[in-house]
């Protein structure tokens, strides 16, 4: 795919006085994003924890960051491609799981407009337990394109075994479980306004939909809904152990990655106890502050990989920040708040611009610095500034 033809057809359409409609920086894109969407939805989704240190940082520490240009190469041809969990993709990048990315979009429907987007790019989805349709439907909207599950692992491990069960019969491809948000990280921002969507009754189809979930109520969460939202606070997060691991292990056979390993000797652990992937994050610095940036972490996680595939997150905004998370050593890139400032100011069509933005850029800058496949950015390819 030439991903970096995205700026011929802007500039073609520029020729005949047709100029972007949405945002081609991302700096414009948030400014934007902030306007269009309800003030407790953006300080949920544009908010961190603490006074948002380890958010900033996320970012910064690409900044530290230069590549090398390379001449000569003729790269005109370049090749994003990736094979992940058996599954070849046409770009390395992936759309992180957004809790509430349902309530970006203004049908209210964004985890249906987010897999639109999956669909009509081949990037892959990652689907949050957060959400506002059930899993089931927006797997029905994948098209071609794989998807991923995200587990929020719930304490009754009957209600894990039935999400991961129905993820599976769904279609998904794999199943990605996030450990760092068994408890809420402290957030000034939605603590000041005193917002938590879930608390609301928002994002919780994929309970209030479950059969596990509705044969410990008393009343249907459509009869009773403030009694299932207090269900769910009592079973939402789980402060699983290494003991744990073992059992969310034999629940499937799908590829099993674990979202949010920072400390290479929890990544030798997690690939001992037999995982398919890791999944270097430290959740766009929404849960804890004081943290390194993530991507300070990543060569210490891919290192300690030892060849199992190493997903990354965490601060992406451009595609230059694509690239050196690849040139790091990470195997598939995730993009997390940019798609959804996208999914707020043009519902799918947002999402797509954004994620074509992200890719041409990325090829672009491998064409004119010489590196025209993922195999040529190595570590090699950066100096650290
Ligand atoms: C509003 C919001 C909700 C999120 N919800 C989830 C979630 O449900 N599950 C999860 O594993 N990560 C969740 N994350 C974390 C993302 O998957 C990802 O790690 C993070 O957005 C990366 O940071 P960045 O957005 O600054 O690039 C959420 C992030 C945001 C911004």
């Amino acid at each position: 795919m030439r991903f970096g033809d995205y700026q011929n057809e802007i500039y073609l359409s520029g020729l005949g006085g047709v100029l972007p409609a949405l945002p081609m920086a991302y700096a414009e894109l948030a400014a934007r994003a902030e306007s269009a969407l309800p003030p407790a939805i953006w300080s949920y989704v544009a908010g961190g924890a603490g006074d948002e240190a380890t958010q900033r940082a996320n970012e910064a520490a690409f900044q530290r960051w230069g590549l090398y240009p390379r001449m000569l190469v003729g790269a005109s041809e370049r090749d994003l491609s990736v094979d992940l969990f058996g599954q070849r993709l046409a770009s390395p990048l992936f759309l992180a799981p957004v809790g509430v990315i349902g309530l970006c979009a203004q049908d209210g429907h964004g985890d249906l407009a987010t897999a639109r987007a999956a669909a009509r790019t081949g990037v892959p989805m990652v689907a949050s337990t957060l959400s506002v349709d059930p899993l089931e439907r927006v797997a029905d909207e994948f098209g071609e394109t794989p998807g991923f599950f995200q587990l929020y692992t719930p304490t009754d491990r009957e209600l894990a075994a039935s999400l991961v069960h129905r993820a599976e019969a769904a279609g998904f491809k794999g199943i990605v479980v996030t450990l760092d948000t068994w408890i809420t990280g402290w957030r000034p921002r939605d603590l000041a306004t005193g917002n938590f969507p879930q608390l609301r009754g928002h994002c919780l189809a994929n309970y209030f939909s479950d059969p596990v979930f509705r044969a410990r109520l008393k009343q249907t969460p459509e009869e009773n809904p403030g009694a299932a939202v207090l269900e769910w606070v009592g079973l939402f997060g789980n402060p699983l152990t290494w003991s744990d691991l073992p059992w969310l292990r034999s629940l499937t056979r799908l590829p099993l990655i674990l979202k949010g390993l920072c400390h290479p000797e929890d990544v030798r652990r997690a690939r001992d106890a037999g995982v398919d992937g890791v999944y270097c994050s430290n959740h766009g610095g929404r849960q804890a502050n004081g943290g390194l940036p993530a991507l300070d972490a990543l060569p210490g996680v891919v290192e300690a990989a030892e060849g199992l595939p190493v997903l990354f997150d965490s601060g992406v905004r451009s595609g230059a920040d694509a690239v050196k998370a690849l040139a790091l050593g990470a195997t598939a890139v995730g993009v997390g708040r940019p798609y959804a400032y996208g999914l707020a100011l043009g519902g799918a069509d947002g999402i797509v611009h954004v994620l074509r933005s992200l890719l041409a850029e990325a090829d672009l800058i491998m064409a004119v610095d010489g590196y025209p496949s993922l195999a040529d950015l190595t570590p090699d390819a950066l100096v650290r500034l």
